[in-house]
């Protein structure tokens, strides 16, 4: 016995309980608790803040851990930005432009490579967990090319969640997710392995939604109330799945498990609150809201982006994390490439690239002129300075018939003239 324990605490490490984090593994060593009051020794996985607390609160001093089983400290270290920093950089240090490294012609084409490949592993993934598989390998080679992707140039990868119209809206949609919470990682200031959980969980955020039974899932009607409870279960279903894989940082399964939590209270699972609510939840649910209402479904239109945001920015401080809601609303900006514009003069283009410094200012493809007559798609970089026209609103795709994806040739739309 004394050699089998001296054995495990090699493994283990010694911590105050001031020093504990969310992501880490507490282990019980076979000490019998009269030898050591003090010493915390109920063995399982730390994740929340509020578990943490706890421990705290009741008074313990001491701790073991196993660094092997801590997601915190897989690949090698804890993450490179601690989340608890990120409530500083949503407060004001972050920039939340992401400025491009090269042009969106010259990124678009792998950005499609990229988006076609995960939303394929996606569709994989959404299958296999029905059999009780999970092969998370893919995911994190796909992560590192959405990250790089946004790195090159966000608007590409952007553009083609908002605007690629392929079935299967639950894998696009995840995909989107991802890509969202990926690029607001990013231009929060987090760094690369943070940014990767974050993407990761908005990547895995519905995967407890293979989960739940088909006639639940797809009911062409309003659920009644024993099988909304089965429906929002998912978070729970999805975070089962992936806590315990070795290797992945606490906050993913966290992010999947809070996203349909509401600031003020009042969501889903456990209707919990605040800071309590991880803050990759409410990452995720900020990608997924504003995804699920840009999405044109059957049954409705894509709202234009800019709506979307308004509709959001009433969800604030009941729902949505305030100050993280305006990170978000100033990381997409005010003209999102693929955003369908009028100009001063009554003719209509397409938003083609962003202006970092001047966000009032795009490049605009003019797609028709004040009469409605076609005109020969003519770029038109608005913060020239012998330009003369500027943007009056903004307009939906219904309203004007110009499909942006067309207009700005995004692979896997077939050209014609822009016009539906
Ligand atoms: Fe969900």
């Amino acid at each position: 016995m004394g050699a089998e324990l001296n054995k495990n605490l090699e493994r283990m490490k010694l911590l105050s309980t001031a020093e504990l984090k969310t992501g880490m593994y507490v282990v019980a060593p076979g000490i019998a608790w009269q030898e050591r009051p003090y010493l915390y020794m109920e063995e399982g996985l730390l994740s929340s803040d509020a578990a943490v607390g706890k421990i705290l609160e009741e008074g313990y001093l001491e701790v073991y851990i196993d660094p092997t089983r801590s997601p915190i400290y897989a690949e090698g270290g804890p993450l490179d930005a601690p989340l608890a920093e990120t409530k500083e950089i949503v407060a004001g240090r972050g920039t939340f432009r992401l400025a491009p490294k090269t042009l969106f012609a010259a990124e678009v084409k792998a950005a499609a490579e990229v988006h076609d490949a995960a939303v394929g592993y996606v569709r994989e993934f959404m299958r296999d967990i029905r059999f009780g598989k999970l092969d998370m390998g893919p995911a994190t080679e796909l992560v590192n090319k959405i990250m790089h992707s946004l790195d090159q140039n966000a608007d590409a990868l952007l553009s083609l969640c908002r605007l690629r119209r392929t079935d299967g809206y639950t894998y696009m949609h995840c995909v989107n997710v991802s890509v969202l919470c990926g690029m607001f990682a990013r231009a929060a200031g987090m760094g690369e392995k943070t940014a990767h959980a974050v993407s990761l969980a908005g990547l895995f955020h519905d995967l407890g939604k293979a989960l739940v039974p088909s006639e639940v899932l797809n009911a062409p009607r309003r659920l009644n109330e024993a099988e909304r409870k089965v429906m929002n279960a998912h978070p729970s279903l999805g975070y089962e799945q992936i806590r315990d894989v070795p290797g992945v940082i606490a906050e993913v399964p966290l992010g999947m498990l809070h996203h349909h939590e509401r600031y003020g209270g009042g969501g889903y699972p456990a209707g919990i609150a605040g800071s309590d609510i991880s803050l990759v939840g409410y990452i995720v649910a900020l990608a997924d809201i504003y995804d699920a209402l840009t999405s044109k479904r059957v049954y409705k239109d894509g709202m234009p982006p800019h709506r979307a945001l308004g509709v959001m920015y009433e969800m604030r401080e009941k729902e949505l994390h305030p100050e993280m809601l305006v990170g978000f609303i100033r990381m997409l900006g005010v003209y999102p490439v693929g955003s369908v514009v009028e100009m001063s003069d009554g003719s209509l283009g397409v938003v083609n690239a962003g202006n970092v410094e001047a966000p009032l200012k795009p490049s605009v493809v003019l797609v028709r002129d004040a009469e409605n007559r076609p005109l020969p798609n003519i770029v038109c970089d608005l913060a020239s300075p012998d330009n003369a026209l500027s943007i009056e609103c903004t307009m939906s795709e219904a309203e004007t018939g110009i499909d942006p994806a067309a207009v700005l040739k995004l692979p896997g739309v077939p050209p014609h003239a822009g016009c539906k």
